[in-house]
């Protein structure tokens, strides 16, 4: 298999654990702690949960950009940004420079402070907004999917 396809398949298996996961927490996860857990207890429950999750996603987004930009060089390097028609190429970069962002930088180092100081003061309040966010974070992933997979496959946006 040559390494520009073996590339591929790790980039797309990366996303599916990486992104299904997403889907999992904000679908399921989110919805069964609203419907099972007590307020007070909802994000307590909930980080415990997410933590052990956290690791698998860390390594699949490590997995997913060091692929992504290995196909990139072998397929015309940084030019391809700024060819038309490269949106898509933009926004893949753009949803993985978030999710690393939260999950090497602002969740070990802010998020989880600050969302249990502020579960302490109002936890109903903070559980909604840890809710929406996956909302729209899985919002944002399942768009760059399907524009990806279009676009690689000949759509032109
Ligand atoms: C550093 C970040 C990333 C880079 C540099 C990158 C780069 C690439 C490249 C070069 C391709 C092959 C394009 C071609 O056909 O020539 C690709 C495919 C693809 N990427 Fe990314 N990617 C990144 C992150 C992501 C993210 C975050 C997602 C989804 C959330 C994603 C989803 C996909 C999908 C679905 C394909 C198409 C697979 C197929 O249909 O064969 N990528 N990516």
């Amino acid at each position: 298999m040559d390494s520009l396809i073996l590339a591929r398949v790790i980039h797309v298996l990366a996303i599916v654990l990486w992104i299904g996961g997403v889907a999992m927490v904000t679908l399921v996860l989110l919805p069964a702690i609203k419907h099972f857990v007590e307020p007070a207890r909802r994000v307590e429950f909930f980080e415990n949960i997410e933590g052990r999750f956290a690791w698998q996603s860390r390594v699949t987004t490590l997995l997913a950009g060091g692929s992504g930009f290995f196909m990139l060089m072998q397929t015309g390097g940084w030019q391809r940004l700024s060819q038309p028609g490269s949106g898509w190429l933009h926004l893949m970069i753009v949803t993985w420079l978030i999710f690393t962002i939260m999950l090497f930088v602002l969740e070990p180092l802010v998020l989880h402070r600050v969302l249990n100081a502020q579960a302490q003061q109002n936890p109903e309040a903070t559980f909604r907004k840890i809710t929406r966010l996956h909302y729209v974070l899985l919002t944002i992933s399942l768009v760059t999917v399907a524009w990806a997979v279009a676009s690689s496959h000949g759509f032109i946006f």
